[in-house]
């Protein structure tokens, strides 16, 4: 198939580049770099023949978009391109509803201009908001606490009115958990321009030397030991989850939530082991307040995609921890080593 890429060039889109190449689709990229390295695509190229094009562009750019959908004439997109950090979000609201969802209003305007009738977006958990039970099924009701997290059930829910007024089209909307772990090359992970603001890569920069201490936000949790507890998936199940959407589009019509995560969760203290047995290293930590907005424990219920996507994770927390620790002792400055 060919498949338009948004945001290809970011930590979820490189990964899942490669396993759509592996599988023989054809992939164009648009990016604006805004947080990538021109250096991902550089890799990608060097670690697969498949057949990858790519464009420097913004969403929100309809004469760009244009552009490249009347010279690539997607089948479908993926749609990878946007903003993820909470804190940001609530600082600046406007900036984060017009990339995130005027983003996709642009590519949908530009997707029915040539006829393109399947999208796959990166939705998250986020949307289910505060627990009323784990784990979270796709029935479960939808209460974002940021606005990342409405900025995303709001494109959910564009997606879900555009596939209902065409009755040709499919929107798949996968729900993502807590995505850590590199590829099994080591030439490609996460790259935070910034410091982190979450857990695995924090870990990763203290491992290396680059922070002194993870803090562990909260030990008074009702939870086992204290900490919160989530559902970390591997980058690359992940990325196949996306290879399996791609499938479950072509046949389906209408538009469909589906849970992308492992089904198990880990608390903070969990991962903090793991990253030390498979590293070496020793991770200090200190015990800080809980951080705002944080919950407890958050867990998916992944029956639906194991079902209709025909998809399961095939790695373990050993392979996350494993894999995170390859690709930051061999690229300490990310993308610039
Ligand atoms: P990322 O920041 O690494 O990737 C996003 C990519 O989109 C980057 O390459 C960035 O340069 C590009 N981009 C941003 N705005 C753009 C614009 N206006 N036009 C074109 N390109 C633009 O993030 P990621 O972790 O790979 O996340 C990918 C998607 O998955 C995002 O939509 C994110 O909200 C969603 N998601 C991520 C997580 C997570 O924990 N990483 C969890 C749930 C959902
Ligand atoms: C995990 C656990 C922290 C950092 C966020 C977004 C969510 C989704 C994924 C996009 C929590 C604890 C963390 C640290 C810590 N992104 N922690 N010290 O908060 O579950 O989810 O990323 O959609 O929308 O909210 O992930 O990795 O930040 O935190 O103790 O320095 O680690 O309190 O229990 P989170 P995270």
């Amino acid at each position: 198939m060919r498949v338009l890429v948004t945001g290809g060039a970011g930590y979820i889109g490189s990964h899942t580049l490669l396993e759509l190449m592996a599988q023989g689709h054809e992939v164009c990229v648009v990016d604006n770099y805004c947080n990538a390295s021109p250096e991902v695509l550089v890799r990608i190229r060097s670690l697969s023949n498949g057949t990858l094009v790519d464009h420097i562009g913004d969403v929100r750019d309809s004469v760009k978009l244009d552009d490249i959908m009347d010279g690539f004439q997607p089948e479908a997109v993926i749609h990878f391109a946007g903003l993820k950090a909470v804190g940001e979000s609530q600082e600046r609201p406007l900036h984060y509803y017009d990339i995130n969802v005027s983003g996709t209003l642009c590519l949908l305007r530009a997707m029915d201009r040539i006829g393109c009738r399947k999208i796959v977006f990166s939705s998250s958990a986020t949307v289910y908001g505060v627990p009323k039970y784990l784990p979270y099924d796709e029935a479960h009701p939808t209460n974002p606490t940021s606005v990342y997290g409405r900025s995303k059930l709001m494109v959910e829910q564009i997606l879900t009115d555009w596939t209902a007024a065409q009755d040709d089209t499919t929107a798949v909307l996968l729900r993502y958990f807590n995505p850590v772990g590199a590829h099994a090359s080591g030439q490609i992970g996460e790259d935070p321009s910034d410091i982190p603001n979450n857990l695995m890569p924090y870990i990763a920069q203290v491992a290396i030397g680059k922070r002194d201490a993870l803090t562990v936000f909260g030990d008074d949790y009702d939870t086992a030991d204290g900490t919160g507890l989530r559902d970390y998936i591997h980058v690359v199940d992940l990325a196949r989850a996306h290879v399996a959407a791609l499938g479950y589009a072509d046949k389906a019509t209408g538009a469909r939530a589906f849970n992308v995560g492992t089904g198990q969760s880990y608390s903070v203290l969990d991962m903090v082991a793991a990253f030390e047995r498979t590293s070496g290293k020793t991770i200090p930590t200190k015990v800080a307040a809980r951080r705002d907005g944080d919950i407890a424990a958050m867990q998916a219920d992944a029956t639906r995609a194991k079902h209709e996507l025909k998809w399961v994770t095939e790695h373990n927390l050993d392979d996350m921890t494993s894999s995170t620790w390859v690709w930051q002792s061999g690229n300490p400055n990310g993308y610039k080593s």
